[in-house]
């Protein structure tokens, strides 16, 4: 077995608990870590610190290197540690701006390094499970996907990075790139149209945000994530509406969710082979009542049907007997899951060394198409009403 020596730069509260998360791991060793606040460099034994993040490019022994330093800074770091011959994890946002993500992308093709983004999510067993569904069309195709996702700021003063655009890039480029990609992962589609708001609570504190994106195929995609309300309120939702199934998911680290759905035979069996899905209701569908139209409603016969097995949506023809409800549920709490999800992350990397033929699950292409949408969003937000209507008088 090889085992790869690791370094981590940022080693803030995200920095440490990947540290921590990766210690069980029988082929990491983190060797060295750099933050340029001394206060933040205790670390154990055998570890060597640095306070400038360049002399541990200068260790010969270090195979890979986490960024997990705040977003601006992510560009000039990753490319130097490309640049030194370093595989890199890089933590999300891949950059703030398209320029700086597509200049780390370049720097991974000229050193043909292994390069990822840690997109946690994409390592979420349940988010795969319906990921894959998704992909083999049991629930139809999917037209909408809504996050909702209330923050509390109380950890975050004024002064922290977060709060500051230039080093932030703003909730949706720091916060919001997550949930983006994972709407690319569930259904990958050609971005069309994104556009964004945004509130103010002051005129350095940007904290209601929200994103609109229609995808080719018309997948329409909506992101709300608000920093101002307080923890009792901390939650968020992920709405998926298929053709077949609504599927709404709890948890920024989904642990469970519900759906009901439409089934034939063969996808209410791939549901039930599913490690997540517990049956609460099943209902044949001659028994089951439509009420989208009320009794009485002149004419309630779907033209040229008279099986009700038969359901149309969105012009497409789908066979299904059975009206289904029910859980998705995981069984760890979400402190496993977190910390499963970020080792799967750096072994994902760890692969790919070893295999350079295998497939990165989070690419740095992922990375950056989050990013355009994030970009997009927050500059359309950011247009003034009087710059949006000039552009709609054809100024
Ligand atoms: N994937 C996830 O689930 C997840 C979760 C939390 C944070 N993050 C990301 O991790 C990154 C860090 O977030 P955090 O919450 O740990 O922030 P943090 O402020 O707690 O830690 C950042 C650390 O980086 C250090 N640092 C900043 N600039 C530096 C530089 N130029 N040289 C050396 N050290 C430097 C700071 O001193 C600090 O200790 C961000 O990009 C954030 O979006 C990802």
């Amino acid at each position: 077995m090889r085992v790869f020596n690791i370094g981590i730069i940022g080693y803030g509260g995200f920095g440490k608990f990947l540290h921590n998360a990766w210690e069980p791991l029988e082929n990491v060793r983190v060797v060295a870590v750099a933050d340029q606040n001394a206060a933040a460099l205790q670390v154990q034994h055998g570890v060597k610190t640095f306070s400038d993040w360049r002399d541990l490019l200068r260790e010969k022994d270090i195979d890979a290197i986490a960024i997990v330093t705040e977003p601006a800074t992510h560009e000039e770091i990753a490319t130097a540690c490309m640049e030194a011959g370093k595989h890199v994890l890089i933590e999300k946002p891949l950059a703030i701006s398209l320029t700086d993500a597509e200049k780390i992308i370049q720097t991974r093709d000229r050193m043909g390094t292994v390069a990822a983004i840690d997109f946690i999510m994409r390592f979420n067993p349940l988010l795969q499970a319906i990921q894959s569904f998704t992909q083999l069309g049991v629930f139809g195709k999917l037209r909408r996907a809504d996050v909702e996702n209330y923050a509390q700021d109380e950890q975050l003063p004024p002064e922290h990075w977060f709060w500051h655009p230039e080093r932030s890039g703003g909730i949706l480029i720091e916060h919001a790139v997550h949930f983006i990609d994972l709407v690319h992962f569930f259904a990958p589609a050609k971005i069309l149209k994104v556009n964004g708001l945004k509130h103010n609570r002051n005129p350095q504190q940007e904290d209601q945000v929200m994103a609109n994106v229609l995808y080719e195929g018309g997948l329409i995609a909506t992101h709300y994530h608000s920093f101002a309300r307080p923890g009792f309120f901390e939650t968020t939702k992920i709405k998926l509406a298929y053709d077949l199934a609504d599927i709404e998911l709890q948890g920024w680290i989904p642990l469970g969710g519900t759906l009901k759905a439409l089934v034939n035979r063969q996808t209410k069996q791939a549901l039930l082979d599913s490690p997540f899905f517990e049956l609460d209701d099943s209902t044949a569908i001659e028994n089951a009542s439509d009420e989208s139209r009320p009794k009485g409603w002149g004419v309630s016969e779907i033209p040229g049907s008279s099986n009700r097995n038969t359901v149309r949506s969105g012009g497409i023809v789908y066979e299904v007997n059975e009206i289904v409800s029910g859980n998705f549920q995981m069984k760890q709490s979400k402190q496993e899951v977190y910390a499963d999800c970020v080792r799967a992350s750096l072994l994902d990397v760890l692969n790919k060394i070893e295999n350079p033929e295998c497939h990165l699950t989070a690419s740095l292409e992922t990375g950056l198409e989050s990013l355009k949408v994030a970009v997009l969003a927050t500059a359309s937000a950011r247009q003034s009403i009087a710059s949006t209507m000039a552009v709609s008088a054809g100024e």
